[in-house]
């Protein structure tokens, strides 16, 4: 009996050492196993119980029963120790650093293109005009016949103008809303009309699409001085305040007279022989204008003794260049995110 109460003893000394001793969860349960599982070696020990006397079972019981709750008292606190330990590592290497800036967001930018037109639009709407659109599929009586450009006109060769099918054609200008815009109205109108055209042409200044940005102002009494007026604000907002504005004659069918519009070089000014932009000659070609036809008048049913009008049409796309210094024209349609959002 000494001897069996002795080994339970001595089971029960090792066993609380190797536990103080153990530095994790896996080693701890380890020895759990290896002493209080069915196998483990105080089990084994128990099993011998059955050879003892009835009278030195409970002593020997109640020495097993007592080692038993030492180790599973000491299990225990280990337990809860080594579980703090864990989280504490685990706690230290998965801290979030809060400080770290954060990962940038790919934002969109405004097109140059749209860009511009929204500042045109901005700047020639403060002198009242308003907005109009027109489609971009258009007949041919508005894109030509009802702007004075008669069926053998030069201006609607094939070299020109994309054919959509009978008696229409992708737009050539914005002209064609001028007549849209009066039909069935009443004068006065006042209206900006911006938006794509197209035209079989393809280089570094020429696009088979490209934009314009076309004004048309009817009422009682305007007169060439109000178009030049209206360009000379439109050019100083656009431009800088210094900019001067020259008309040089100029065809078009649909206004009579008809002017081209130069502005003065924002950049040199006309100093600099080797200027990119106006090639030394101070002045920047943009639009062309005039005194509405009084052919477009009468179709639209006014009378052209009691109103006039001006008109004038201009490209975005070469006014965008001339604003970022754009070389080619065809950067701005390639659709390539590196040079759009420069911008
Ligand atoms: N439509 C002309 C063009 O495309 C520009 C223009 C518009 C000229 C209005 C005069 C009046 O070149």
């Amino acid at each position: 009996m000494e001897s069996l109460i002795s080994k339970i003893q001595a089971i029960g000394t090792k066993t609380l050492a190797d536990i103080s001793a153990a530095s994790d969860l896996a080693t701890l349960e380890g020895f759990r196993v290896s002493v209080l599982g069915k196998k483990g070696s105080l089990s084994e020990v128990l099993k011998g119980l059955g050879s003892v006397s009835a009278e030195e079972r409970p002593k020997i019981g109640a020495a097993a029963n007592e080692v038993k709750a030492k180790i599973e008292g000491a299990l225990e606190s280990k337990r809860e120790g080594l579980e703090a330990k864990d989280l504490e590592q685990k706690l230290a290497s998965e801290r979030l650093d809060v400080s770290i800036p954060a990962r940038k967001l790919h934002r969109g930018s405004l097109h140059p293109i749209t860009q511009t037109t929204r500042r045109m639009v901005e700047v020639l709407s403060r002198l009242g005009f308003d907005l109009l659109t027109g489609p971009e599929i258009e007949t041919d009586y508005f894109c030509f016949e009802a702007v004075n450009i008669p069926a053998d006109h030069p201006a609607r060769d094939q070299q020109d103008t994309f054919f959509m099918g009978p008696g229409l054609v992708l737009r050539t200008q914005t002209t064609a809303i001028q007549t849209r815009a009066m039909r069935g109205k009443k004068w006065p109108i006042r209206i900006l009309c911006p938006g794509a055209v197209y035209r079989k042409d393809n280089d570094a200044t020429h696009s088979p699409m490209f934009h314009q940005l076309e004004g048309l102002w009817i009422d009682k009494g305007v007169k060439m001085s109000d178009l030049k007026g209206t360009l000379e604000f439109f050019a100083k907002e656009m431009f800088g305040s210094a900019t001067r504005v020259r008309l040089r004659p100029s065809y078009f069918s649909f206004v009579e007279p008809g002017a081209e519009i130069d502005v003065s070089c924002f950049k040199c000014d006309g100093k600099d022989p080797s200027c990119k932009i106006c090639k030394g000659t101070g002045w920047m070609e943009i639009l062309g204008a005039g005194m509405v036809h009084p052919k477009l008048l009468e179709l639209a049913g006014y009378d052209p003794k009691e109103v006039s009008g001006f008109a004038f049409g201009m490209g975005i796309d070469r006014i965008a260049m001339m604003a970022h210094d754009v070389p080619d024209l065809r950067l701005l349609f390639e659709g390539d995110q590196r040079f759009n959002s420069q911008f």
